[in-house]
């Protein structure tokens, strides 16, 4: 009986064995055929189906890691030239020239980025480059908010505006951007005498995000939000039971700045080990078939020119881009932190 057990216990032990060499040999497999792993602060829904249209053509198996923008960014700096990241994909310009200043990114050699992205989008040292577009926006009630009242940035600081506005917190990066692009086009003072004026029009203490402004002017809280184009693109697409009915985009635009465009964007990392994937990767992203993806699913304005949109986008073209080279935006932004701290912008 004893010796029937011990055969059975090594029998045992010898499947055990087997079975663990087996999934170890997947294991191992898996990780080779991992040729590029993308540290990604977007949601992985975002990218998901440019992802299935790169992989399917290039036979390249994409591996994403989705974080904030900072822990990726901290994390790389941490892992050092042990790091597994080929590509940082964040959003907003200044996040960019963050990790730029912390030398994760190298210089990327590649005609095909150089000739789709124009240059007010892309790093001048090669380093980082726009992959689609965004604009901040005003969202208002047509209701409550006049014409006469729309223009550019600065009118919001008129006495008129008295508790009408929502914006999110001066922490966000899209606002910080945004100051940054006003130093640079309305100068530091005209921006400090905007910044202190259009605080007291808050409609109140600065919460949530981008789409909850927008939600706070369907229920009165306020009658305009200042935001990013897509927030409003989307909840209007989807928008079944019509609650957006009476909201209105309006782009900024006066005689010295036209509407704030900002980027999504990437940089292939210094110490990647799989740079020719990671280039042929960024180099997809600028095609016209990712660039309509990026379009029709994320609803943000391709990068690069001539590209045929819905119908439904199309509606949301006509207005004038301010023409910033959003490299300019290093040289505002510790200004721009400062300023929305000292007057006040929680
Ligand atoms: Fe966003």
């Amino acid at each position: 009986m004893r010796i029937i057990t011990n055969i059975i216990s090594m029998r045992f032990h010898y499947y055990f064995l087997i079975i663990i060499t087996l999934l170890s040999l997947q294991f191992f497999k898996t990780a080779l055929s991992e040729n590029l792993n993308l540290y990604s602060a977007r949601q992985e829904v975002l990218m998901r189906d440019l992802i299935n249209s790169f992989e399917k053509k290039t036979n390249i198996k994409v591996n994403i890691i989705s974080a904030k923008a900072n822990q990726l960014v901290e994390r790389i700096e941490l892992e050092g030239k042990y790091t597994r990241a080929d590509i940082l994909l964040t959003v907003d310009v200044a996040r960019l020239i963050d990790a730029k200043k912390k030398n994760l990114f190298k210089a990327v050699e590649s005609n095909i980025l150089h000739e789709n992205v124009p240059r007010e989008y892309r790093d001048k040292d090669k380093k980082w480059f726009g992959l689609s577009l965004r604009s901040r926006v005003f969202v208002y009630h047509q209701d409550r908010v006049s014409q006469n009242e729309l223009k550019g940035y600065l009118s919001l600081m008129h006495k008129n505006w008295k508790s009408r506005i929502l914006v999110r917190s001066s922490n966000n990066v899209y606002n910080q951007s945004l100051v940054s692009a006003m130093i640079s086009n309305y100068g530091k003072d005209t921006t400090k005498k905007f910044l202190t004026s259009f605080r007291k029009n808050f409609a109140r203490d600065p919460s949530g995000g981008d789409r909850d402004q927008i939600r706070a002017v369907i229920s009165g809280e306020g009658d305009l939000a200042l935001v990013n184009s897509y927030y409003y693109l989307k909840m209007k697409k989807n928008d079944k039971s019509n609650k957006l009915k009476d909201l209105r985009l309006h782009f900024p635009s006066d005689d010295k700045m036209k509407t704030h465009m900002n980027i999504s964007g990437a940089g292939i990392i210094k110490y990647s080990k799989n740079y020719d994937n990671a280039l042929k990767f960024l180099e997809f992203l600028v095609t016209t078939e990712a660039q309509k993806i990026y379009a029709d699913i994320n609803l943000e304005y391709p990068i690069i020119d001539n590209l045929e949109l819905s119908q439904f986008m199309s509606n949301y073209i006509d207005f004038e881009r301010d023409n910033l080279n959003l490299n300019t935006i290093a040289n505002f932004n510790k200004e721009a932190l400062l300023l929305m701290g000292e007057t006040g912008w929680q």
